[in-house]
């Protein structure tokens, strides 16, 4: 007999972050265009998350598929150890340019992941290399920056890690800047840095994305980075949710008076269409690494390692992504969200509602107050907005609206309106 497409997926393929007894049915998707998935049962859904937060330009866009049709044919991919080639230069150069932040050598990788790995090894070797056994790293509770061994282990320990608790690497916890609490967080994290060998300091500037889109402000920030540069402590920005425009500004280090050490990129990098990591650094983090001897250069390298036809179209979705349409749209989306904010800021079932540029948040109140992850109310509130055409994906009772920036004023209302039925609906 012949199985179905789900049938055979069940019994032989793995999806993320999911039972492998699945007892809610994948939705088997065969076009996407613009804002929408295509379904399989030929319905449609709008897609306000941008498939976890990568596709900034909607599906299919010509340009992007132009520009990785063209590349594949002129040069689809060689190895980067004893070769360069265009594209990846011209998007480093272009790139670093619109990062800014005194950002001057990159680095790639294929994901967020990666590009954290590669900045804690970088930030570890940075102090090898200058005769200093400096190993451990700093980070915030709540963060969530990846899968990969060290991105997991200055990740916040729960579901995500805790089949793995043993084998993680040491990393110091401070408390995350709630608003209530400035003055806490900051002692923390002079104490940690007083008392053990820190070799850097990493973050979500600006707002934690899986931990639940929690937003702190910049000036907390600056302060946190103050405490690293007295104490002669990295700091690693991981904007590889923040970046492109989704805080509002290019990157949200750009809204914080201090500048990182190195920054983690990835997700909208490309668009949404293939994956890419990049992580970035000072002339000061690549100072201990400048010589011939072999000791001292960074060891790191995977066989995609700029991948030719991904940085040519990184290199487009950035310019794109720098026209004066896109930018206006980012400005369109983040005024919209924020005047939905002011509207139902006092809203009986809601807990708390916030937006911070392109991203709107809001945690629905229920009778169980803790907020996690595995909220059995996610199911409730994804199923309700499927089943009213639009992709939202909670973290447990919290909904977050991500979407790319074509999405127009109209299909905005639609998820506002939506929105409403659902603190109607709510049980
Ligand atoms: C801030 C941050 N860093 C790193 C990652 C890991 O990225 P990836 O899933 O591409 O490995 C994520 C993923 O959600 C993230 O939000």
């Amino acid at each position: 007999m012949n199985k179905t497409l789900l049938e055979k997926d069940a019994e032989h393929l793995w999806h993320p972050y999911t039972p492998l007894i699945n007892k809610r049915p994948y939705a088997e998707v065969v076009s996407a265009k613009d804002m929408y998935l295509h379904l399989a049962d030929g319905s449609k859904l709008m897609d306000a998350i941008s498939s976890w937060w990568v596709n900034i330009h909607g599906h299919g866009n010509e340009q992007l598929a132009k520009a990785v049709q063209s590349q594949i044919l002129e040069l689809d991919h060689t190895l980067f150890a004893g070769f360069t080639h265009k594209p990846a230069v011209d998007f480093a150069m272009n790139f670093l340019r619109v990062v800014a932040c005194d950002q001057s050598r990159l680095f790639y990788s294929e994901n967020g992941s990666t590009a954290v790995e590669v900045a804690m090894k970088i930030a570890i070797q940075y102090w090898k290399n200058k005769g200093e056994e400096r190993t451990t790293i700093v980070a915030l509770e709540g963060a969530f920056h990846g899968d990969t061994f060290g991105a997991m282990s200055v990740s916040a320990r729960g579901l995500f890690t805790e089949a793995f608790e043993s084998l993680l690497n040491p990393v110091l916890f401070i408390p995350f800047p709630d608003g209530t609490n400035d003055e806490e967080v900051l002692q923390q994290l002079e104490t940690y840095l007083q008392k053990h060998p820190v070799a850097a300091f990493i973050y979500e500037p600006l707002i934690q994305g899986t931990g639940g889109m929690r937003v702190y402000t910049p000036e907390l920030l600056a302060r946190m980075m103050d405490v690293c540069a007295k104490y002669g402590v990295l700091t690693i920005a991981d904007e590889v949710m923040t970046g492109f425009g989704r805080t509002g500004k290019k990157f949200a280090s750009h809204y914080a008076a201090r500048k990182p050490d190195l920054m983690c990129f990835s997700k909208a990098i490309t668009g949404g269409l293939l994956p890419l990591g990049v992580t970035t650094c000072t002339k000061k983090v690549e100072e201990p690494f400048l010589s011939a001897d072999m000791h001292r250069a960074f060891f790191h390298g995977h066989s995609y390692t700029a991948n030719a036809t991904i940085c040519q179209l990184a290199l487009t979705s950035l310019l794109m992504f720098e026209s004066e349409a896109c930018q206006a749209n980012i400005a369109r989306i983040s005024a919209s969200h924020q005047a939905f904010v002011n509207k139902r800021k006092s809203h009986v079932k809601i807990k708390r509602i916030e937006s911070l540029g392109t991203i709107l948040s809001i945690e629905v109140q229920t009778n169980n107050s803790e907020s996690s992850y595995t909220h059995e109310i996610r199911h409730f509130l994804y199923d309700f907005f499927i089943k009213k055409g639009i992709l939202l994906r909670p973290l447990g009772n919290i909904i977050y609206v991500l979407p790319p920036y074509i999405i127009t004023n109209q299909q905005l209302e639609e998820i506002y309106a939506a929105v409403d039925e659902m603190l109607i609906a709510l049980p």
